[in-house]
């Protein structure tokens, strides 16, 4: 059984063939494949020096969690640690380092960020060259859940008042004689019976309403887009409002954890004037999503009229010394366990498009979950622009080389399509030519690249730069 994979050299038309044996247990009883394209006018992805033949490298800016970067099997992956070289990385793994165009070798089949927020990557640029980008929503959602569980309680109970109050009395030797006297200073409500509305149901705003029911607390909830999945973590008897207003109205407690989104129709300021009227005058506001969602000016006058308090990591310049505020810096999501689910929920989607082609929580490309390839067939992806006719010209290159099409699925996003298509190799008993079917597919107008997702793990990337085939 040989797999031949892509050549490998530095940027030039030399030529480089290579036979690469496919591994174990990816053969499905077929015949022998073949990928190659040593041939032919062609470019190259970067120096064979700098890559492990039948492995997927892994390009790591950052420190990753080690148990995030545990997720990839050793003996199937090379990890390139810390930005180090990394020319022909498969995939490039990083937090908050920014990244260029110039870091993405030609070889980069996907992005992952550990977080979030993917503003540190070129993502528009990416999705032109036909690259996905994943990111890890919901993974910090515990750790933030447990601080506004935390800034509940701040928000009850005086407690950092209190502390504060405490070193003082130390500096001045009276904390033994003062603690009993002077705790009617800093009285508070218990959580238990009290009512929570959680405005925006998502990862953190689910948890958060699941745990305060299991505190004893009654709920309330506006989330216009609800998922399904968010859904099943409520607790049956949250109210849901049709509101904000309706929500917050009667709340002893809010927490605010929606997107920040910019524009008309955004959320800018969504906490103004006119929602805060709604409060009750000693309501507790948790904003632990932020800053910008809530309006300084109006907070800064419901916390000036009574006794509401406002809990928050986030910086406020109007309320940042405020007597009802307590303002942390921004510790949602620092926690290691939070770092850890992160770096293995950007793992787990590397490795399931590199090695299904399945795409989960991308910010760019279309959502694919994929059936099983069935027994005696090769798997092949197509990133296409999403314009008329690619796909006509797809299965008609399969056909030509009398190939069949025994399962396929096409979705697309935007400006993206994504095919996946499994080609039934029975009756091609020697030797399956890919070569030929995979260069006309991958110079049809609009396609950016595709891939033979069979065999030695990293071989058959092929690319449509600007007219130009890299293999
Ligand atoms: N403090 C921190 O360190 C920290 C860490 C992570 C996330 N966050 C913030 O928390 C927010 C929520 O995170 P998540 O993981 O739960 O996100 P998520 O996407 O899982 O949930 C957000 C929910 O808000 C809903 N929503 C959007 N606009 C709304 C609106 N106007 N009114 C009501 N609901 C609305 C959505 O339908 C979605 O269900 C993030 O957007 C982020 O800004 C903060």
């Amino acid at each position: 059984m040989i797999v031949s994979g892509r050549a490998l050299g530095q940027l030039s038309r030399r030529v480089v063939p290579t036979r690469i044996a496919a591994t174990a247990g990816t053969t499905r009883g077929l015949a022998d494949v073949q990928v190659e394209h040593g041939r032919g006018e062609w470019k190259t992805y970067g120096d064979i020096d700098q890559y492990k033949l039948g492995m997927y490298q892994i390009k790591c800016f950052n420190k990753i969690s080690p148990i995030g970067l545990a997720q990839f099997p050793t003996g199937q992956y090379d990890i390139r640690k810390d930005a180090e070289e990394g020319n022909n990385a498969h995939a490039i793994l990083l937090r908050s380092h920014k990244l260029q165009e110039e870091d993405v070798p030609h070889s980069v089949r996907a992005i992952a960020r550990c977080g979030a927020g993917t503003n540190n990557i070129p993502v528009a640029r990416m999705t032109e060259l036909g690259i996905p980008v994943f990111n890890t929503p919901g993974a910090n959602a515990n750790a933030v859940k447990e601080l506004v569980l935390c800034g509940m309680l701040l928000g009850s109970r005086r407690v950092v008042d209190g502390i504060n109050h405490m070193k003082e009395l130390g500096k001045q030797g009276l904390a033994r004689e003062r603690v009993e006297k002077d705790k009617s200073m800093f009285g508070g409500q218990e959580l238990k019976g009290k009512t929570l509305a959680v405005i925006g149901l998502g990862h953190i705003g689910s948890q958060t309403a699941r745990d305060a029911y299991a505190l004893g607390m009654n709920l309330k909830g506006y989330d216009p887009g609800l998922s399904v999945q968010s859904a099943l973590r409520l607790p049956q008897a949250l109210e849901l409002t049709d509101s904000i207003t309706a929500a917050v109205s009667d709340a002893d407690y809010i927490s605010l954890n929606i997107p920040y989104i910019k524009g008309e129709g955004g959320t800018h300021g969504v906490i103004g004037p006119e929602v805060i009227s709604h409060f009750k005058p000693s309501a507790v506001l948790l904003n632990f999503a932020r800053g910008e969602l809530v309006d300084s000016d109006a907070i800064k006058q419901f916390l000036d009229a009574g006794d509401g308090r406002y809990v928050t990591d986030f910086p406020d310049d109007l309320v940042w010394d405020h007597k009802n505020a307590v303002v942390l810096p921004h510790l949602g999501a620092s926690t290691e366990e939070a770092e850890d689910a992160a770096a293995a929920m950007a793992a787990d989607t590397i490795r399931d498009y590199l090695e299904s082609g399945t795409i989960k929580n991308s910010v760019n490309f279309p959502a694919t979950s994929l059936p099983d390839r069935p027994d005696h067939s090769i798997r092949f992806t197509v990133v296409n622009q999403n314009v008329p006719g690619v796909l006509a010209h797809i299965t008609d290159a399969f056909a030509k080389e009398n190939l069949n099409i025994v399962q396929q699925v096409n979705q697309s996003r935007g400006d993206i399509a994504y095919n996946v298509l499994d080609i039934d190799t029975t009756g091609h008993e020697d030797v399956l030519c890919f070569k030929n079917v995979q260069e006309r597919i991958t110079m049809t107008e609009g396609v950016l690249s595709s891939r033979v997702i069979y065999g030695a793990p990293g071989m058959g990337y092929a690319k449509n730069l600007d007219g130009q085939y890299f293999v």
